[in-house]
């Protein structure tokens, strides 16, 4: 076991060392030997870069619209592969008044159990997918979906101070966000490992900021990918069901019930949303020109010279 020698409560776990909480290690070989299918469907990406929003565009599509069923919540729907690796759930759950049968101790499992089609989320890099996913030997369809670093960093810390109670401020996060020290380590680490594998013809990237500037097209996308036919006229319904206000009002993906359970037993000590801004380049307004500068310094030293580059600009 090597602990994070940043924050101590972190372990560093793989070949790039990922932090991760203590508890991912009670997890390690459930997930390393998790049996894929491969008509399983993942959404992957580095956290605050837009899953939730594409975990209902790839749930919506894959499951032809069904706004009835899209009202059971997100997580139930489309589970997050490796939550229980992420805090002691008994405990916060326990303290929150959720009944024993309201939720699961072990995500893995509950991935495990789902009903075929599978929609699974993870956060995980590459290097640390299932074995199965990683040798090949199964090639479920999986969506990465990135964002620019600088609002992912601030959404990211927004993120931390509304459900994990962080107390540093902002410029201390970017500073840990940089050093690969903010929970699942390396953002270019997570992008890269996923990119290697583009060309394969089960992953498919996506980014926030084309989600934002033409959302029907990425539905387009998407739904070729996952072999869907859409009409016109359902690309328009899905881009309004999945419009910045509809998500923000939607209690299936805004975790609005969980933040609510969360402040009535003081674990949320500030006010905020999960569905927050929604912006491109909201940065500006929160970062100074100096930690920007050091960002957009760090940006540079990952990304040049790689075949990165020219997706990233
Ligand atoms: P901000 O904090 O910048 O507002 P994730 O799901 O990976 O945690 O990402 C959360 C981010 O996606 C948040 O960014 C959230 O507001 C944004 N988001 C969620 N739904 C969205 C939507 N329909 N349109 C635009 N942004 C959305």
């Amino acid at each position: 076991k090597i602990v994070c020698d940043y924050c101590q409560s972190y372990v560093l776990v793989g070949d790039e060392r990922t932090c991760i909480p203590e508890q991912y290690l009670q997890f390690a070989d459930e997930i390393q030997n998790f049996e894929v299918k491969n008509d399983d469907i993942w959404v992957a990406s580095y956290p605050k870069t837009g899953t939730t929003w594409t975990q209902e565009m790839v749930w919506m599509i894959a499951n032809n619209l069904d706004f009835e069923g899209g009202k059971e919540p997100l997580g139930s729907r489309f589970p997050f592969f490796e939550v229980s690796t992420l805090f002691d759930q008994k405990k916060v759950y326990t303290a929150i008044e959720l009944k024993e049968d309201e939720y699961n101790l072990n995500s893995v499992e509950f991935a495990a159990k789902q009903k075929s089609p599978r929609f699974i989320k993870t956060h995980l890099p590459f290097s640390l997918l299932p074995d199965q996913i990683k040798n090949g030997t199964k090639s479920p369809k999986i969506i990465y979906v990135w964002r620019n670093p600088k609002d992912t960093c601030v959404s990211y810390y927004h993120h931390g101070t509304l459900f994990q109670g962080w107390r540093t401020d902002l410029e201390t996060f970017a500073e840990i966000f940089m050093a690969d020290k903010a929970m699942y380590g390396s953002y270019w680490k997570n992008i890269f490992g996923y990119w290697e594998h583009r060309n394969s013809p089960n992953i498919l990237f996506i980014k926030y900021e084309d989600m934002k500037t033409n959302l029907p097209s990425v539905i387009r996308q998407v739904a070729k990918f996952l072999e869907k036919d859409l009409t016109d006229e359902q690309i328009e319904l899905l881009t309004k069901h999945l419009s910045f206000e509809s998500m923000k009002n939607n209690p299936s993906v805004n975790f609005e019930t969980y933040l609510e359970r969360l402040r009535r037993s003081n674990f949320v000590v500030k006010d905020g949303s999960f569905i927050r801004t929604g912006v491109v380049g909201k940065y500006k307004e929160e970062l100074s020109p100096e930690i920007v500068k050091k960002l957009d310094e760090w940006i540079k030293k990952n990304v040049t010279g790689t075949s990165f580059e020219q997706e990233y600009n």
